[in-house]
């Protein structure tokens, strides 16, 4: 790993337009679950019957009881470490321009980066169904389960649900980021879920190099990343910033 680190730190340092794609794993470490393997969301509950759209609109009372009042209380603990932190970093010395992050949980922007592309909405914001008001998730009270609105309609956050678009400008804004970055760094996703995990297909393709963080490789290993530098997103962040010159 040391080499990596060493390499990835000049890598980092001759770039001039650097874009994160980030998933799941980067914020394990903030003590929010992955979706896929070991102790994952997925493991536990099917994703088609609690996070497909079609199941939340037919079935409010049950998605929110079994997956997004847990959700909503554990994003709300959440606190950024070292991997969001060092993001935070890269961006005020100039290099990080971009993170396109699969994540809900808001914990990048709380580490200082300006330019996050939520390219799976987030849990910050809640829409009425019914009368289609948004308000912060300080708003919505969760001590009665569906969590209603004034004019009686029921909230839902406003992330995309399985069956669902990705925001059409978010999916445009990530593909010009990928296309436009001299390096992306692809930070804890397992890069198996479309159209997310093609975004460093786009930055190969247009000249960037990819480098992977991940304790696991992924689909993009050994094909799409130039390498992959196995280890928790924390520490090998840190000690990729701890080299750099
Ligand atoms: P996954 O749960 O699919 O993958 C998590 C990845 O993080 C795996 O590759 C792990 O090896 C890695 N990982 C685990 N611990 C880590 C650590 N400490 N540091 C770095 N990496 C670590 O999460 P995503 O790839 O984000 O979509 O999943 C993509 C989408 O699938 C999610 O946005 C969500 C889910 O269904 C929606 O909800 C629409």
């Amino acid at each position: 790993m040391d080499n990596l680190v060493t390499r990835a730190a000049k890598d980092l340092a001759a770039a001039n337009h650097v874009v994160a794609l980030t998933g799941a794993g980067i914020s394990v470490e903030s003590g929010i679950p992955p979706f896929r393997g070991k102790g994952g969301v997925w493991e536990k509950i099917d994703p088609m019957e609690y996070a497909h759209i079609d199941a939340f609109m037919n079935d409010p009372v049950k998605v929110w009881n079994v997956l997004l009042k847990d959700m909503k209380l554990l994003l709300e603990e959440a606190e950024p470490h070292a991997a969001h932190m060092v993001l935070g970093e890269l961006e005020k010395r100039g290099s990080l321009k971009t993170i396109i992050t699969q994540n809900v949980d808001g914990l990048h922007q709380r580490a200082g980066n300006t330019d996050v592309i939520e390219f799976h909405g987030t849990f910050a914001q809640y829409k009425c169904l019914a009368c289609e008001q948004q308000v912060d998730s300080a708003g919505i009270d969760i001590r009665e389960i569906p969590p209603r609105c004034a004019c009686g309609g029921i909230w839902r956050p406003e992330v995309v649900f399985f069956g669902e678009m990705i925001p059409p400008q978010h999916l445009w804004r990530s593909k010009l980021a990928a296309t436009e970055c001299d390096l992306m760094l692809v930070i804890g996703t397992s890069a198996v879920v479309q159209p997310a995990a093609f975004m460093p297909v786009i930055a190969k393709e247009s000249g960037a190099k990819v480098i992977e963080v991940n304790p696991e490789p992924t689909p993009l290993t050994g094909s799409i990343s130039n390498y992959l530098i196995l280890g928790k997103a924390g520490e090998v962040m840190q000690a990729i910033l701890d080299a750099m010159p």
